[in-house]
């Protein structure tokens, strides 16, 4: 039987099943539009969102903000959450374990949601959904098709506050995004609209 929105959540917050647990203030689940055509996924909350229990609230979210605009969308149209729902220490990449025990938690978000779009923000959202060898830079922008739901790897947002020169292909990913959503004729009242996210 399909798990409740309501039954996942108090799974989520009351959850041990990784040291994670152990040192997090908030759990931080997902937010949006829970019947979303477009699901973001990032790698795991940072200092921001643990503290607040929302994704992407800090500097990287900021700029995913700015990117979603730039392609004529905003939070409340999309659907936003993580692999791992509890922050790793000092920020650190989720260990295969941490990433395993969440994976459950990420699935039953994807029944709930059933989102037709996947955008896999940064290396561990990718290896986690596509393909565990996967390289960022050399298959960001590149479509795949899983069991009717389209996956688009490309940089995570703080890959882009890094090293600014990777906002060129960040751009063109975000454009291909936009493409494939007017194709697919998900945002229909949005179709056309683009703009810079530079
Ligand atoms: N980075 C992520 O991967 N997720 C967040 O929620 C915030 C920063």
């Amino acid at each position: 039987m399909q798990t409740s929105w309501k039954e996942l959540c108090s799974a989520v917050q009351g959850c041990t099943r990784c040291p994670l647990s152990a040192g997090r203030k908030h759990t931080v689940i997902g937010e949006g539009d829970l019947h979303s055509p477009l699901m973001l996924v990032g790698e795991g909350p940072g200092e921001q969102e643990d503290l607040t229990g929302r994704p992407f609230v800090g500097a990287a979210g900021q700029l995913l903000d700015k990117m979603l605009a730039a392609i004529g969308l905003d939070r409340s149209r999309v659907y936003i959450c993580n692999v791992v729902k509890c922050r790793p220490p000092q920020n650190r990449v989720p260990q295969p374990e941490e990433m395993e025990q969440c994976m459950d938690y990420l699935r039953q978000q994807f029944v709930l949601v059933r989102p037709k779009v996947i955008l896999c923000l940064g290396s561990t959202p990718s290896k986690a959904l596509i393909d565990p060898q996967i390289r960022i830079t050399r298959q960001r922008g590149q479509w795949v098709l899983r069991r009717g739901v389209w996956f688009l790897p490309t940089y995570h947002p703080a890959a882009l506050i890094y090293d600014s020169s990777k906002k060129r292909d960040s751009w063109e990913d975000l454009k291909k995004l936009r493409a494939k959503l007017d194709e697919l004729s998900l945002y229909p009242d949005r179709e056309g609209e683009s703009g810079n996210a530079k």
